[in-house]
């Protein structure tokens, strides 16, 4: 006699954007394993497909539903059901275009309202609702409610620690998408932490949209500023490393800048966005500093730390931005000697101030610019690495690596290095001899 098992059903989540996305990506994975559902090893095989998107630029927008065609296409062709659902910043911030453009996706849930992902499956299915779309902005009820239980990580985790932005860069979507700024209580982050670190956790990487503008309430009921809550993880037993992303220029004070030599687990590395090296720039952006200024930030930063790695993110082709500006963008990376760097052309989004801005620079300007600014960038970066051959660091191994006995990982500086090793494991921090560099990468063995 044949028993008739039921298939279980899968699920597969596709994350765009940032940080933050991959880490509510994890957390509605830990939702849904809660709920009894299982993970499919590609989307062709789910019964549940959910994208969580991101809209920072157009080009991400458009991925989105050019992948959502191609799967509707290919469950066409296999006769397969699958049920779609969109959550993060395209939810959010796109939610009309979504629902015209994609009547077929049932579920759609903003950034601020992935715990529901798990019930809304259910209800779906269970066919008690056809549709349903949740774009609330509230970020602490998001905290409150996701799931408790948290499934596997690997050794290096982040942790958002902070939502949103009240910043309003001319050309930025953030505060539309996530919302305006919100902060977790520390004794939340606290604990979070003890989790990810009883899963094996050895470097926790704390997020934020402006990490450095963190102000969460503390165990004593004060308010607590980044600062305080990494002296806090510090005194975790078994963290090995910490190191928080993104920070704003504005934001960098002098007891953050110490804090990178007081604390010894935290990294000597910061992604500290510039996005463009001219004042009149910088002005349109409403980014609330002039180069100068962020030259003196980086300044304090090594006063402490002289061997602070700095990285960024630039945007060329800004509106109004002229030939005079873009090269002093370039002469501030001159200055600053970057250990990496992202660039992007503008890309003008619906309803931000600077899309209605009158002098849009060309496109054929703007990948001009990209072009010079990237080969720039790539030429610090490999600069950067290339210091480092015949010296030693300190490198997180977090997985094997692509041949026999070596292992991969992450150096103080954020730096990838594959190691040639034994008698070491995933989760150690070894000393490494480097012998050599690639563009992107670093190899060394495992110093005696
Ligand atoms: N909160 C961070 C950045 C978040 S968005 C900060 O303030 O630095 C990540 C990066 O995307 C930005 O640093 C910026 O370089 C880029 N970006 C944001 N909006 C953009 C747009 N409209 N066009 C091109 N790049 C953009
Ligand atoms: Fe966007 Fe500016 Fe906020 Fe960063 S600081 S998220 S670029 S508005
Ligand atoms: Fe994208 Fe939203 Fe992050 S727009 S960059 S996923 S905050």
């Amino acid at each position: 006699m044949k028993i008739q098992t039921e298939r279980p059903t899968r699920f597969f989540i596709k994350s765009y954007g940032c940080q933050m996305n991959s880490y509510d990506t994890q957390r509605m994975e830990d939702s849904l394993l809660e709920a009894g559902y299982k993970k499919a090893n590609a989307i062709e095989d789910a019964d549940v497909a959910v994208f969580n998107t991101c809209c920072i630029r157009e080009k991400a927008g458009e991925k989105l539903f050019s992948d959502l065609g191609r799967l509707r296409l290919l469950k066409e062709k296999s006769g397969g059901d699958c049920l779609i659902a969109v959550t993060g910043c395209i939810s959010q911030f796109q939610r009309e275009e979504l629902l015209q453009r994609a009547p077929y996706v049932a579920i759609i849930l903003g950034p601020q309202d992935i715990q529901q992902i798990a019930s809304g499956v259910r209800e779906v299915m269970r066919k008690d609702r056809n549709k349903i779309i949740a774009t609330t902005m509230n970020a602490g009820d998001k905290f409150r409610r996701l799931s408790r239980n948290f499934y596997a990580r690997n050794v290096s985790e982040s942790l958002t620690i902070q939502e949103g932005c009240d910043n309003f860069c001319t050309y930025c979507v953030v505060p539309f998408s996530r919302g305006r700024g919100f902060s977790r209580p520390a004794v939340d982050v606290i604990s979070e932490a003890k989790k990810l670190m009883d899963l094996g956790v050895k470097e926790i990487i704390l997020l934020g949209q402006n990490v450095n503008s963190y102000s969460g309430e503390g165990s004593d009921g004060k308010t607590w500023n980044l600062h305080r809550v990494l002296l806090e993880l510090a005194q975790l037993d078994g963290l090995k490393r910490l190191r928080y992303i993104t920070s704003h220029p504005k934001d960098i004070d002098e007891n953050m800048a110490k804090a990178h030599s007081d604390i010894d687990i935290l990294a000597p590395s910061i992604h500290l966005p510039v996005q463009s090296g001219s004042d009149d720039v910088l002005a349109k952006m409403n980014r609330r500093y002039s180069a100068d200024e962020y030259l003196k930030c980086v300044e304090m930063l090594r006063k402490y730390r002289p061997d602070m790695a700095v990285s960024s993110d630039f945007i060329v082709g800004f509106p109004g931005e002229t030939e005079t500006d873009f090269q002093r963008t370039l002469r501030l990376i001159e200055e600053v000697k970057f250990s990496q760097g992202y660039s992007f052309k503008y890309s003008p989004r619906p309803n931000t101030a600077a899309a209605k801005m009158e002098d849009q620079t060309p496109e054929s300007i703007k990948s001009e610019r990209l072009k010079v600014l990237q080969a720039l960038l790539n030429r610090q970066q490999q600069e950067f690495n290339h210091n480092f051959v015949g010296k030693r660091l300190n490198v997180l191994l977090t997985k094997v690596g692509k041949h026999k006995n070596q292992l991969s990982g992450r150096s103080e500086y954020s730096q990838a290095v594959s190691v040639c090793a034994t008698n070491v494991a995933i989760g150690d921090i070894v000393s490494v001899m480097v012998t050599g560099a690639a563009s992107y990468s670093l190899l060394g063995a495992v110093a005696e």
